[in-house]
């Protein structure tokens, strides 16, 4: 019997835009101060594409990094998985978009639509392709433009959430990558966090536009409760499924949704959590699914994360849903 095969991770980028939108900034759009923002999310800044900068253009621009560092060039690229909520259109999907860019000229692609917890799906997705050993390489990819249906005028959101991208490189290794991956949803549950118009359901219309049902509509109580069980839940069993204990996780990359909800998720799972979460979501904010991988490709940057580590990332999103992923890094 052969060998079996392993996804690696081998390499990381990320993009952020440009133009930093501080708490200050918003204290004079919306009816907020930096004091609440700091205290009841841990966000201080975010980053905001520009006008002619979109979903895909940022995406390439991680991937680029991410490739460089894989030493692969986009040529050997055979798969393309976008995570996104915020695709440049609803069709052609973005992975097309960022294959022609690239000029990943062998590559196939498709987007994976599930919100904060994109990435972490995407990641399985394409995991199991290569340790198949129908595909030799992917890039995984979390990229969004929150910016373009956030309602600037709606305080209850529009201090969460920031643009960037981040990517991933999978290969095929003889050791371990990815040594678990549990992923749920709960779809009963989907109208505490959505952009309720503008798909076929209540197709873009003036009245749509008027009840600014375009922009992202969040229940935020609610939404932190489940976040912090379900986080919680999915940390555990990927651990387990790994065979390995709490102690053994040398670095966590949660989703940086909020630092209330992170340090949570991080005080059940046990004493000393909290000293090895990698944390930027105060220069961020949400970047849904491009949240997990920036920080992961910052952490690398930062020597946080280093060969053999065992690495627990941890996702929760619209749907709801939500994902935990153990990786063993090369
Ligand atoms: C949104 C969130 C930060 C609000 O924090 P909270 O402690 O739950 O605050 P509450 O919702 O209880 O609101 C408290 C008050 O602050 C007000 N408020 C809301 N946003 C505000 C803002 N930006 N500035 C000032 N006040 C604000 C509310 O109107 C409310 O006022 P009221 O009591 O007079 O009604 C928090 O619920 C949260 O992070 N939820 C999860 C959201 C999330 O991460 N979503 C994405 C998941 S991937």
């Amino acid at each position: 019997m052969s060998a079996p095969i392993h996804a690696a991770i081998v390499g990381t980028g990320h993009y952020a835009p440009a133009r930093v939108l501080t708490n200050a900034d918003l204290e004079k759009m919306v009816d907020t101060t930096d004091e609440w923002i700091r205290t009841r999310t841990g966000i201080r800044e975010r980053r905001i594409a520009a006008d002619n900068e979109f979903t895909s253009d940022m995406g390439t621009a991680a991937s680029r990094m991410a490739l460089e560092q894989a030493r692969l060039a986009p040529e050997d690229v055979e798969a393309i998985y976008v995570a996104t909520c915020t695709p440049d259109m609803f069709f052609p999907s973005t992975a097309c978009l960022i294959q022609a860019t690239l000029g990943a000229k062998r590559a196939y692609g498709f987007d994976i639509s599930s919100a904060c917890a994109g990435f972490l799906m995407a990641l399985d997705a394409a995991g199991a392709a290569v340790e198949s050993g129908r595909i030799r390489n992917a890039l995984v990819i979390g990229s969004e433009k929150l910016s373009a249906v956030t309602d600037w005028t709606s305080r209850n959101t529009c201090v969460l959430f920031g643009d960037g991208a981040g990517a991933a490189v999978l290969k095929a290794s003889d050791r371990p990558g990815i040594r678990s991956s549990l992923l749920g949803v709960d779809g009963n549950l989907a109208e505490f966090l959505s952009i309720p118009a503008g798909g076929c359901r209540q197709p873009t219309s003036e009245e749509t536009v008027r009840q600014r049902l375009h922009y992202m509509h969040m229940a935020g109580r609610e939404t932190f409760k489940i976040a912090v069980n379900t986080m919680l839940g999915a940390a555990q069993e990927a651990i387990a499924r790994a065979g390995l204990t709490v102690a053994d996780v040398d670095v966590m990359v949660p989703h940086q949704a909020n630092l209330r909800i992170v340090e949570a998720v991080a005080k059940r799972l046990g004493e000393g959590v909290m000293e090895r979460v990698f944390l930027n979501l105060d220069r961020y904010g949400n970047t849904s699914a491009a949240s997990i991988p920036i920080a992961l490709s910052e952490a690398v940057a930062a020597g946080k994360i280093r060969s053999g580590n065992k690495v627990l990332m941890v996702a929760f999103g619209g749907g709801l849903s939500w994902g935990g992923t153990v990786v063993e890094w090369l």
